[in-house]
């Protein structure tokens, strides 16, 4: 399987232009699956919740959605990708999944991180793995990876491959990306973006890039510069992540102690 990432500086609010970028990236690409940063059609910075409102977009309905389901139909390819979600008045940071045959699934972000928390409501779709020839892709966006509780549980609910659209602005997230593979014997594809923004009066964000994708051992099988584009796509055997076993005694899912993790739950 030939999965990969597409990892750049969005144009705020254009969202046409995004579009047009993505099609013009991914043609003739020879990858089964493409991951997208978090919020890629529309941007990050939103000044305020009014200027949320008119970019966000319904899914599948909105634009985004549909022209990631032709770019996908036309080089074959699935694509999990950021975008801005609008449900009547209600705001959310999601990701969806779009295959050649169309819509799968989407996911809207569970953990928001600093003014997110002004625009947008925390997830409501639970951390859902979704099938996509015979192979399980979990999503979760940026900031969840704090919370080791998002790649296990979808680790748990069988994912192979973590998707994992990102704006990263802090620069510990690529190094605990390892951990999070290794921990559940997953793999990940973290697709970040690059440049910044200064939008209103707000301070200025620096996106920190590195995208990589990390196999189950926690071997890092491709990464970006911090500050280059780049379409990145490598070769992986996602039946490896099926194997949950380090060695002859450990199984890191089988060897948990969960009658002592109570407190996970409080
Ligand atoms: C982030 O969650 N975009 C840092």
């Amino acid at each position: 399987m030939r999965v990969g990432f597409y990892q750049f500086s969005p144009e705020f609010g254009n969202k046409k232009a995004n579009l047009e970028k993505i099609r013009f990236v991914l043609r003739d690409t020879d990858a089964d699956l493409i991951v997208l940063p978090e919020l890629f059609s529309t941007g990050y910075q939103f000044v305020d919740k009014k200027e949320v409102l008119e970019l966000a977009e319904k899914i599948p309905d909105g634009f985004t959605t549909g022209e990631l389901m032709k770019i996908s139909n036309e080089n074959n390819v699935s694509i999990v990708a950021g975008i801005c979600e609008r449900d009547d008045e209600k705001l959310f940071n999601s990701a969806v999944l779009v295959t050649p045959s169309g819509f799968t699934g989407k996911y809207r972000k569970t953990h928001l991180f600093f003014e997110e928390k002004l625009f947008f409501e925390p997830g409501d779709t639970d951390f859902n793995v979704f099938t996509v020839g015979g192979i399980n892709i979990g999503i979760m966006v940026c900031f969840d990876w704090i919370f080791p509780e998002a790649a296990r549980i979808l680790s748990l609910r069988g994912a192979d491959i973590i998707a994992h659209p990102s704006n990263l602005v802090l620069p510990y997230c690529q190094e605990a990306m390892k951990t999070r593979s290794i921990e559940n014997s997953v793999f990940t594809i973290t697709a970040n973006r690059i440049g910044n923004e200064k939008r209103g009066n707000k301070k200025e964000l620096n996106f920190t890039g590195g995208s990589q994708i990390t196999g189950p051992d926690g071997e890092i099988l491709l990464k970006a510069g911090n500050n280059e584009e780049k379409l990145g796509v490598v070769d992986i055997e996602p039946g490896k992540a099926r194997n949950k076993k380090l060695n002859k005694y450990n199984d890191i899912i089988r060897d948990r102690k969960k009658h002592l993790y109570s407190e996970l739950l409080k």
